[in-house]
Parts: C-alpha cells; sequence; structure tokens
C-alpha cells in the first residue's frame, strides 16, 4: 500500500482512530512538544506533514489565535477533513505540497515541526534539507515520532500490543492494510540516536531529544 492511498483512506477517521489506538496518549504527546517548543505569536511556524492541522490548533489554543500557522501537506483529503474544523479555521494557511519539495523561500520560518510525519517522507534526507533550507538562521526543528522503547519488558508488551492495531482498523476504518502499514513503518524507523545523527550530517545544531513512555515517542529538537 502506497502511503498517499494509506492517509486517502483513513483521512475522514484518522483524529478518532488516533485517539483509540493511542487511549488519547497522542494528545499528551503533542502537547509536550508544544510545551518545549513554548510558542510565541511572533513565530512564524510550519507545521509539515500537518495532515489535518491537529498541531497547529493546539498551538493556536496556546496562543489565544493570536498568530497565523502554516500547514503543509501532500495529502488533499487530509486537509480537506482539516478545513472542515470551524475553530482557529481563518488562522491557518493550508498548502498542499510534500516535505521534499517545499514551496517556501530559504530563511522564512522560526520554526518547523513534524508531527509522525517524518515516517512517512519518501526520501528523509532531502525532506531535512528542505526542513534546513527553509529555517531561518536560528531557527528550530521539533520532531515527534515513535521511536525504540529502551526497556525490554515493555517493548514485548508493545509489540503484542501492535499486533491488535490493524483489528482497530478494520473495525474503525473498514480495513486493516493502512493500519499494519503504520506498525511496519514504526519498526523500520530510526532509532533516536541514529535520527539524532542524520539531523546532524544536514547541518543541525544543538540536536538533542527527549524519551516520552519510555521511548515509545521522541520529541527531537535541533536548530539551524
Ligand atoms: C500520521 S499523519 C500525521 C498528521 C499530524 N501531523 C498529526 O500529528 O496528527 C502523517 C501525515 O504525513 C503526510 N505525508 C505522507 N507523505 C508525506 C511527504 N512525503 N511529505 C509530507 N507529508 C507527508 C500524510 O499525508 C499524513 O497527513
Amino acid at each position: 500500500m502506497k502511503t498517499q492511498e494509506v492517509f486517502n483512506k483513513v483521512a475522514n477517521k484518522y483524529d478518532l482512530m488516533n485517539d483509540v489506538m493511542s487511549f488519547g496518549a497522542h494528545r499528551f504527546w503533542k502537547e509536550l512538544l508544544i510545551d518545549w517548543l513554548s510558542p510565541k505569536n511572533k513565530m512564524n511556524i510550519v507545521d509539515v506533514a500537518g495532515g489535518t492541522g491537529d498541531i497547529a490548533r493546539r498551538i493556536l489554543k496556546r496562543l489565544d489565535g493570536n498568530s497565523m500557522i502554516t500547514v503543509c501537506d501532500p495529502n488533499k483529503e487530509m486537509i480537506n477533513e482539516g478545513k472542515k474544523i470551524k475553530k482557529y479555521k481563518d488562522k491557518i494557511k493550508w498548502i498542499v505540497a510534500p516535505a521534499e519539495k517545499l514551496p517556501f523561500e530559504d530563511n522564512s520560518f522560526d520554526v518547523y515541526i513534524v508531527s509522525f510525519g517524518v515516517r512517512n517522507f519518501s526520501n528523509i534526507d532531502k525532506a531535512l534539507s528542505e526542513a534546513y533550507r527553509i529555517l531561518k538562521p536560528g531557527g528550530r526543528f521539533l520532531c515527534l515520532e515513535f521511536s525504540k522503547i529502551q526497556n525490554k519488558n515493555i517493548n514485548q508488551l508493545y509489540q503484542y500490543y501492535s499486533k491488535t492495531i490493524p483489528v482497530f482498523g478494520k473495525i474503525i476504518v473498514g480495513d486493516e492494510k493502512p493500519y499494519e502499514y503504520l506498525t511496519r513503518t514504526i519498526k523500520k524507523f530510526h532509532g533516536q540516536n541514529e535520527f539524532k545523527s542524520i539531523l546532524e550530517k544536514i547541518n543541525f545544531e544543538k540536536v538533542e531529544y527527549r524519551n516520552i513512555f519510555n521511548g515509545v515517542v521522541a520529541i527531537h529538537s535541533a536548530y539551524k
């Protein structure tokens, strides 16, 4: 199954499925990312692979709606779902584009966010170079992504649990394949230190990460 087909299939149940699969924890993980960012209303922020705009609305809520955020995603279905949500509707600028070829000028953003998106990029190096290009010098990169669990026993439990995810997919979305894709890409994705090294190779500085829930997910932070 191709990435775009996956998100076409799940778009209208995307936010609901996130709640079901993570028992609501994705909300808490996203809030931790925003805590680390500590957003200010003058920041020019782009949320790449922003999907339905969940992160953008959470940031706007912190700023009492006093900002504009750009949400960029190549999948029109995901964006259309996001556009149906009325809250902060006129505070989000929607752009249809892949992370590997961003239609933005060099040095134009203070913050680049990618939440549960980097795993789906078709060319990670190219996408991260684009992130670097569009950030202003001193600009901040923040990435929230599934990562590697540090404790062997917790990892084993998690592996059992992840086998049930496609079953939820079948019940809620009517198809297990997008969720088999999800568990496969999580397994294949880089560990925390490996991803840190990739960012350093792109020239990002002060790269650090925080593990959440023992590394079920990690947040990487870096500066241009
Ligand atoms: C799991 S969703 C994450 C949505 C949102 N950021 C969140 O945290 O809820 C992954 C998103 O990545 C997008 N995506 C897939 N391939 C991409 C690419 N090459 N460049 C940018 N986004 C991509 C999908 O369309 C989808 O909206």
